[in-house]
């Protein structure tokens, strides 16, 4: 088992800071890396992957800095990119040989791994259609092919679920519980519900810093005490919807059901509720505005 580590992991832009001392360690298991669009996710995970070299900090594979271990860090890692590039006339099983040869990986191994692979993502019978006919979800179980040719031990996906549709997103889900058991797996999403059910752990990043890591029941337990539940009319709906983080609202009757994410009750005849995923992620993108703001 391998253990990946980043001691305050910096990356500059020019004045622009994109990751600003990031520490966390990772082992076996699916880690979601979560943020809002320009948080810093891609920038993080490029340095993980050894294409960007940080400004400051350093990225240590089992102790050692991954720069040193060279080949032998790379032979141990799965990147799917954010946006893949692949050639649009080439058949699925033409691409993924073509990114064997890349990896330098053994003909005869590849080719009976490429099968494994077809089938695993569900792709075996699409394999000689080019991928200019596939679907966005069926590009992006090519992509994540691409990134298991080599067996992978550390897996770093970013944003694999965009473009999935709902049975796309269920059958990924199972996949990366199935592999997670024996690999390190950190996948990033700007979508919390993409977190629910695949996540061992949570790392919430927000304008290049880290302001929340945990397992699930620890993460949720940092939004405890501060989701509640109440029924209001219209108006004074509006009037929260002005002042309070919303999670949640519908109409009911001729009222109001909110979900409102506060330190202290927000309406009379509020009662508190358990947090879920995304009351504990507003609360934390929240909390540190209100803080940046100097409350
Ligand atoms: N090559 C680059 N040059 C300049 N700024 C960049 C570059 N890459 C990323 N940035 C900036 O760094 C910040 C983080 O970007 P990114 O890592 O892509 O975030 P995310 O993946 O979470 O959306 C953003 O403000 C982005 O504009
Ligand atoms: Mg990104």
């Amino acid at each position: 088992m391998h253990e990946l580590t980043t001691v305050e992991l910096t990356k500059k832009f020019q004045k622009k800071t994109a990751v600003q001392g990031v520490s966390f360690t990772l082992t076996n298991g699916v880690c979601g890396l979560l943020g809002e669009n320009g948080a810093g996710k891609t920038t993080l995970m490029r340095m993980l992957c050894g294409l960007l070299a940080p400004d400051g900090g350093q990225v240590l594979c089992d102790g050692e800095q991954i720069a040193r271990l060279g080949g032998g860090y790379r032979r141990l890692l799965g990147y799917l990119p954010q946006s893949f590039g692949y050639y649009p006339n080439y058949s699925a099983l033409r691409f993924l040989r073509y990114m064997a040869a890349l990896k330098a990986l053994p003909k005869t191994y590849a080719d009976a791994r490429i099968e494994e692979l077809l089938a695993l993502t569900g792709l075996s019978d699409d394999r000689d259609r080019k991928l200019k006919t596939f679907s966005g979800g069926m590009l992006r179980r090519v992509g994540i092919a691409q990134a298991l040719l080599n067996d992978p031990q550390i897996l770093i996906l970013d944003e694999p679920t965009a473009g999935l549709d709902p049975k796309e997103r269920v059958r990924f889900r199972n996949l990366l519980s199935s592999l997670g058991r024996n690999r390190i797996i950190l996948l990033s999403t700007h979508i919390v519900s993409d977190l629910e059910s695949i996540a061992d752990h949570i790392l919430m990043m927000q304008k290049g810093c880290l302001t929340a890591s945990g397992s699930i029941p620890e993460i949720l337990s940092v939004g405890k005490g501060y989701v509640w539940e109440c029924r209001v009319s219209e108006r004074e709906a509006a009037e929260l919807e002005q002042t309070h983080v919303i999670a949640n609202l519908r109409s009911q009757g001729d009222g109001v059901c909110m979900r409102i994410i506060s330190r202290e009750p927000p309406a009379t005849g509020a009662v508190p509720a358990e947090p879920a995923l995304e009351d504990a992620w507003l609360y934390v993108l929240n909390n540190e505005q209100n803080e940046e703001g100097g409350d």
